[in-house]
């Protein structure tokens, strides 16, 4: 047995908006990049290549669907109408803060709208109402890989730095409406996956640009926009209260060398630098660092960066980093064997398992994580996603035993807890996700996640009643206890 011996430490659960919520539609929300991507039968889980670059006209004609396609995140999981249940639910089995994204789409339905809508204000007080009634506390991304679509088609994404102020009036809007009632801010989920998927992140299309090279740098241009407006959000926010808590997002695709060959490490090192550290030592730091100027001057990437954007990134820091924590792989630049990781492709590690999307199973790598942001920014770190995905069906029962979900929870838990006693400040930690959600991947609500089962398939058939599993039961105990 393990005892987790830090007090106060902050467990809880996460979801994102367009995962769970559903309602695309319903009071004036508008439509989001992430319900026009449809559901693929026959999917390779171990390639999602196809499903993750979809064209453009098959994002466009998920408008009008004629193909009669099923689109998953318009409906989610229903939390829309359940999310007293969900709630009451998460309280029963301890989870002390929800991290949860809104949709900006039900704010600001159309972007440039002049005033928030009033029923999309109205459904998050409820649901932060219902979190404090039942003492948990709450962490908000204020965007989830959910840009709504009329920004895209109005002003073509991130690459646009009038996207920037659409984004701060939605921000600050939402942060003078509920800064009383929410405890922590993110800015952006993941804000490192516009690299890999500038739709996902930023609302830009592939097809939009003449070669890969301008592709490119409209993906650097509008992680640059928000970088900008991710601190500019902090001065506007700070200005209005001093206590607010403002963290960022990365995806935390830690990689190894393959092997020792310093051609391997060196390989490492410079890919790690550019996918991970850029974006803490610049959100850190407040500055480029020399490696990505470089990786800009080899690659001919010419940004427009204004004096005054970055006097704002440097003057206003985050107060603490978040990151989510799936799987590590392995760097070299021979061929080597390839697997899925989250949203990006990573070299296959022999000595890990994989999971049945080929994610591998690295709890030490979290330790080795926590460790390494903790040397080098010397900020509070909070654990925002972390979690197994897999095919489960309900027994005789109407359970799951999913031990295996317990096994990965726990190994990664008690890895944090060992890094919390090398010295690291690691304060929280909502795994992903208490409750079955739709794949922000691969649109499949058969990859499920959760600690709560919920009775929808792929094309959302079903009763939608929660079950829940073996390991909700298991955590409850352990937060009763801290005993691993
Ligand atoms: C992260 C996202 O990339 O990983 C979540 O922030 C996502 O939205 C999670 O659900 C797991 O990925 P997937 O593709 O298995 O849902």
């Amino acid at each position: 047995m393990y005892k987790f011996k830090k007090e106060n430490f902050l467990w809880g659960g996460a979801t994102a908006a367009s995962q769970v919520e559903g309602a695309w539609n319903l009071n004036n929300k508008s439509l989001t990049i992430s319900e026009m991507r449809p559901f693929i039968k026959n999917l390779d889980r171990k390639n999602i290549k196809d499903v993750l670059d979809i064209s453009k006209e098959n994002y466009l004609k998920s408008i009008e669907n004629k193909d009669n396609l099923h689109y998953p995140k318009r409906f989610g999981v229903d939390f829309y109408h359940r999310y007293k249940e969900d709630i009451k639910l998460f309280k029963e089995c301890h989870l002390g803060i929800y991290r949860l994204s809104m949709a900006w789409a039900r704010i600001f339905p159309n972007g440039d709208d002049e005033k928030p809508n009033e029923a999309g204000l109205k459904f998050y007080r409820d649901v932060f109402e219902e979190c404090k009634k039942n003492n948990i506390k709450i962490m908000v991304t204020i965007n989830h890989f959910d840009l709504p679509y009329p920004i895209i088609e109005k002003y073509g994404g991130w690459v646009n730095k009038k996207v920037t102020d659409l984004y701060l009036k939605y921000a600050v809007t939402i942060f003078k409406e509920f800064k009383d009632i929410v405890d922590y801010w993110l800015p952006f989920n993941e804000i490192n996956v516009a690299i890999w998927s500038g739709v996902t992140g930023l609302g830009i299309f592939r097809e939009d640009y003449k070669s890969n090279k301008l592709y490119l740098e409209a993906c650097y241009q509008g992680l640059h926009n928000q970088f900008y407006a991710q601190a500019k959000f902090i001065e506007e926010a700070k200005n209005i209260s001093h206590e607010a808590k403002i963290g960022c997002m990365v995806a935390n695709s830690t990689n190894y060398p393959l092997n020792c060959d310093p051609k391997n490490v060196r390989e490492c090192q410079r890919l790690q630098q550019i996918h991970r550290f850029f974006f803490y030592d610049l959100m850190v730091y407040g500055s480029y660092p020399s490696y990505i100027n470089r990786f800009f001057k080899e690659n001919n990437i010419n940004l427009e960066i204004k004096k005054n954007e970055m006097e704002t990134i440097k003057n206003n820091k985050i107060d603490f980093i978040s990151f989510s924590y799936y799987a590590t792989g392995t760097i070299s630049l021979d061929e080597s064997d390839k697997t899925e990781s989250n949203l990006t492709i990573a070299g296959k590690n022999p000595y890990l398992k994989a999971t049945d999307w080929g994610w591998h199973i690295d709890s030490i790598g979290i330790r080795i994580t926590i460790n390494e942001i903790w040397d080098k920014y010397h900020l509070p770190i909070f654990i925002s996603e972390n979690g197994i995905g897999v095919l489960e069906k309900l027994n005789e029962q109407n359970t799951i035993e999913d031990d295996y979900r317990i096994d990965y929870l726990k190994e990664h838990m008690i890895q944090i807890g060992e890094a919390i006693e090398d010295g690291c400040d690691v304060f929280g930690y909502t795994m992903w996700t208490p409750i079955d959600v739709v794949s922000a991947g691969t649109n499949e609500m058969s990859k499920r996640y959760g600690m709560i089962y919920v009775d929808y398939d792929d094309f959302h058939n079903g009763t939608g009643n929660r079950y829940l599993k073996k390991s909700y039961h298991w955590f409850k105990k352990f937060r009763e206890t801290n005993l691993l």
